[in-house]
């Protein structure tokens, strides 16, 4: 009989798991099941540093337009963030001056491109994870990228990747002896495609077993509980031969897209069984404390949100990052921030005014 566990404490993360869920590394395992990508590592420290500025400045070329260069000469200087705010003392702290990819890391910039170039538009990501926080600063409110800079900003914007750059090994139980601190980091571009998000599932696997499957995205879909039992086989089929085999970890939590006619799964994503990976439609507890192997007649349930628990799960998809279109028009246009900082502020007194009143009704 396998071990039982009560607290996702006793299924201890070291640096390996964690390494051993950065892209590079399941890339080259499991290549002939993964979307078309390409992964630059390593990455120039200058370009780390231009992802961590609060802000950050788009490189305008000679002879090239685009619709932000194009918007950035528009408006005079070609900052697109708030550098020349003399009051930002912890940009003019740690950089002297803006970071210009141009100068700084042209030869990663001229890669990138040339990547576009070859395999059409992208979408980025880090060695864990995806901008998916920041598409509120595209036009386009998705992750695609038809272009550099819509890379640059994408990353620049994300809590996401600055989670990545900053926190990445802090759930290891051997934190405190990882040299160098720092992981190495790799910028992946995943060639685009329309991915029908209703097909996507998380797959969470505990002592080399299926554990339980969480549709991916949080929406409701009436046909998918129809094929409930032919999702299942392609799973069973693929994380037995085709992961389990390969991928050194017990525990991982694993992200496959099934498109039409689900019989092929490909791999999106895979993650640490840790608290930092979203458990979606199941909770830590319960993961942690399941354990199919007392009972080898019961098998793992697949959840879909139906259409009696939607507006329970609807709503959970970091919620909290969706930012209102003004800001986002306002984000292209440094005149429109400060018109839109000081519409924001008398929101804010209006606010506070109305609580105070309402504060001081209560009390009476
Ligand atoms: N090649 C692609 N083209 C279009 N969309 C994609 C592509 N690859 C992934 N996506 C979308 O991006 C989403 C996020 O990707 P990914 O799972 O790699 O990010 P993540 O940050 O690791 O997410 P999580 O934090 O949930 O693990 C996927 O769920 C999928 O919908
Ligand atoms: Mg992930």
């Amino acid at each position: 009989m396998t071990q039982q566990y009560t607290t996702l404490s006793e299924i201890p993360l070291s640096k390996s798991s964690v390494e051993h869920a950065s892209f590079s590394y399941w890339y080259k395992l499991f290549q002939k099941h993964i979307p078309t990508s390409r992964i630059i590592s390593p990455l120039p420290d200058e370009f780390i540093q231009y992802l961590e500025q609060d802000g950050i400045k788009l490189p305008v070329e000679k002879n090239s337009s685009s619709y932000y260069t194009d918007k950035i000469q528009r408006n005079e200087d070609n900052e697109y963030s708030d550098w020349d705010n003399s009051d930002d003392e912890e940009n003019t702290r740690k950089y002297k001056q803006p970071i210009d990819p141009l100068t700084h890391f042209p030869e990663l910039h001229q890669r990138i491109k040339d990547i576009i170039d070859e395999i059409g538009p992208v979408t980025p990501k880090l060695n864990w994870s995806a901008p998916r926080d920041a598409t509120w600063i595209l036009p386009n409110n998705n992750m695609k990228c038809n272009e550099v800079n819509e890379i640059y900003l994408l990353l620049n914007a994300s809590n996401y990747i600055a989670y990545d750059l900053e926190h990445a090994f802090d759930d290891c139980i051997d934190k405190d002896q990882i040299t160098p601190t720092k992981p190495s980091y790799e910028l992946v571009l995943r060639q685009w495609f329309n991915i029908n998000p209703a097909l996507e599932f998380r797959i969470f696997v505990k002592n080399q077993r299926v554990i339980g499957v969480s549709q991916r995205d949080l929406n409701y879909y009436d046909y998918l509980e129809a094929l409930s039992d032919t999702f299942k086989d392609t799973i069973d089929e693929f994380i037995e031969d085709e992961v389990i085999l390969l991928y050194p970890e017990q525990d991982f939590v694993i992200d496959l897209y099934i498109p039409r006619p689900f019989k092929k799964a490909f791999i999106i994503d895979i993650n640490t069984f840790s608290r930092s990976t979203d458990p979606l439609m199941f909770s830590w507890n319960e993961l942690v404390t399941m354990d199919l192997d007392i009972d080898n007649e019961r098998d793992y349930e697949l959840r879909l949100v139906k259409r009696n628990n939607v507006a329970r799960f609807a709503s959970k998809e970091h919620s909290e990052n969706q930012v209102p279109k003004d800001v986002v028009d306002a984000s292209l246009d440094p005149n429109v921030i400060k018109e839109l900082a000081s519409k924001w502020k008398e929101l804010l007194s209006q606010q506070e005014a109305d609580t105070d009143s309402d504060s001081d009704s209560a009390e009476e």
